[in-house]
């Protein structure tokens, strides 16, 4: 498990700082993404986004908490992308609803989910941790901690 700690100090710095992440996701892969109400989840997402040359607008799920994206892989295959935002979301029956269990799991797609801890007994074990913190001293910086997934067992 390997830790990597950004400074960013502007939106598009994050922006770009997800992008270059997003080198990393293969197709299947969970990121959790976890701070504060305007920390920058979205807008890292953004950059992933842009990574995988996804044309379709990215904008918070807040309401529809899944958005599904249309991208590209490095390999120039088809990606869908799962942009998930739970934060509106209060129970294991509402997670249900939104049928988040079979998202979270789905192999054929990258999912994207901002406020994880309101799914905690359904997040898969193996996933990205993304977590982004305000500067106390400057409204513009941003800490970036990524933490990469526990390596599965070798097949
Ligand atoms: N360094 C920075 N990185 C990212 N966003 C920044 C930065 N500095 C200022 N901002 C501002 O902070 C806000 C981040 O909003 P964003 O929607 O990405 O937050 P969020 O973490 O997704 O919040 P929510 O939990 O409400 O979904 C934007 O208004 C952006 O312009
Ligand atoms: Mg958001």
């Amino acid at each position: 498990m390997e830790d990597v700690n950004l400074r960013s100090h502007s939106e598009a710095e994050t922006i770009q700082m997800g992008e270059h992440f997003a080198a990393r996701l293969r197709v299947g892969d969970v990121v959790a993404l976890e701070g504060d109400l305007g920390a920058g989840k979205t807008e890292f997402v953004k950059g992933i986004c842009t990574h995988f040359s996804v044309d379709d607008l990215v904008t918070s799920p807040t309401f529809t908490i899944i958005n599904q994206y249309a991208g590209t892989t490095h390999e120039g295959d088809p990606l869908k992308i799962y942009h998930v935002d739970l934060y509106r979301i209060d129970s294991p029956e509402e997670l249900a609803e939104v049928g988040f269990d079979d998202m979270v799991f789905a192999h054929d797609a990258i999912k994207l989910i901002e406020w994880p801890e309101k799914a905690a007994q359904l997040m898969p074990s193996r996933r990205w941790d993304v977590r982004i913190t305000a500067d106390s001293d400057n409204d513009d910086v941003r800490h970036i901690a990524i933490t990469a997934p526990v390596p599965s067992e070798v097949a």
